[in-house]
């Protein structure tokens, strides 16, 4: 199947998503095949708006549009009612809605809300030991002083906002967090923690651990992609040539490990057997964090030749073995992504924001947009 009529059968999915989803928004499924919808309670709303804008920008389908528009108007009301603001996923969550629009429509008060968003971002800086903490409230006995590789994927709404204000604090703090996590997240052999513990008085570094991973020094896959995308766009905004170096490195690290169908199992170090999970989400995410990457490399780069067939294994091999081509009752587009698998939490399921980035990377693909995590 061509990345065309992909496009085209993910449109279909959607349009009836909208009328299944009213105002929810999904998350994951549970086993059924069905999303299981919430209200303002997750780190993953913003994808849902960022497939509509996508869905909008490829058909020009006013249905759509409509639906995308609801949705950062959802999500403008979340923030006005401080609802599920308190962690670092701010980034996620509004520049796939309120930004998106903005690069759309040029809707002002989008722009503003986007600005509002980063905002609040930046009340997880804590000045101490100078970083973002992911998660939990300022002095957590468990979570502060904790930083998480996902995180380079919500800096970009910060780069954003000082290209937009003039006002260098938001991309200031943002490159000592992107420089912190190349610092302590990337490993010696190129694969990486999910998560790093600073002390949140002196900023010492302590150790790393993971969340989602199998274990503490295991390599969880969907972070290591959220480093391979997250590190190029450091490099796009920061302009410092390590972190395109390290997007590079996790890049090779990731496709060293992959199985035949170019698929990622959900981490690099858990036992790998018939039944081990994959993640679809992750190499989904993968192949548009190198499509970033490939953006900045010049044309005689010799690592151009490797990168462009991993895109083109791993993006056909998503299409022809995981997408859902259209279904009728299926409601995601990437079959067998993984939550946490150590959670038990949908180990085998649709993830929304594998959706995202499979239509990201179609989209890449086909029309040559990027998505939103900057200006065009
Ligand atoms: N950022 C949370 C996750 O990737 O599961």
């Amino acid at each position: 199947m061509n990345w065309k009529s992909a496009i085209e059968q993910t449109l279909a999915t959607t349009r009836l998503n909208i009328k299944r989803f009213g105002d929810q928004f999904p998350i994951v499924s549970l086993g059924d095949g069905k999303y299981h919808l919430t209200d303002h309670t997750s780190w993953t709303e913003g994808f849902w708006s960022g497939i509509l804008w996508l869905s909008y920008e490829y058909s020009k389908d006013p249905e759509i549009h409509a639906a995308a528009i609801k949705s950062v108007d959802s999500l403008k009301k979340r923030l006005e009612a401080e609802q599920g603001l308190d962690h670092h996923d701010i980034g996620f969550l509004y520049s796939l809605s309120a930004k998106a629009r903005w690069i759309v429509d040029k809707d002002e008060d989008s722009r503003l809300l986007a600005l509002q968003a980063a905002d609040i971002l930046m009340k997880r800086w804590r000045s101490a030991p100078q970083l973002f903490q992911a998660w939990g409230p300022e002095g957590d006995s468990a979570n502060g002083g904790r930083i998480i590789i996902d995180c380079l994927m919500n800096l970009p709404l910060l780069y954003w906002a000082t290209e937009q204000t003039g006002d260098r604090s938001y991309a200031d703090c943002a490159s000592i967090q992107a420089e912190k996590s190349r610092r302590f997240l990337v490993r010696g052999d190129d694969s990486s923690y999910h998560t790093f513990y600073f002390d949140q008085v002196t900023g010492n570094s302590i150790r790393g651990g993971t969340e989602q991973g199998y274990q503490d020094g295991s390599t969880w896959t969907r972070g290591q992609a959220w480093g391979v995308y997250g590190f190029a766009l450091a490099y796009r905004h920061l302009k410092e040539p390590y972190f395109l170096d390290t997007s590079k490195r996790l890049a090779r690290y990731f496709l060293e490990q992959l199985p035949e169908d170019h698929v990622a199992y959900w981490d690099f170090d858990a036992p790998q057997e018939q039944d081990t999970p994959r993640d679809s989400s992750a190499s989904a995410i993968f192949v548009c964090g190198i499509l970033e990457l490939l953006e900045h490399l010049p044309e005689d780069d010799p690592d151009r030749a490797f990168l462009d067939e991993a895109v083109h294994k791993s993006i056909d091999s998503l299409v022809n073995r995981y997408f859902t081509a259209g279904s009728q009752t299926e409601e995601g587009f990437l079959r067998h992504g993984s939550y946490s698998v150590r959670g038990n939490s949908s180990p085998d399921d649709f993830m929304i924001w594998g959706d995202y980035f499979f239509l990201e990377a179609l989209m890449r693909l086909e029309q040559g947009i990027p998505g939103y995590w900057y200006e065009r």
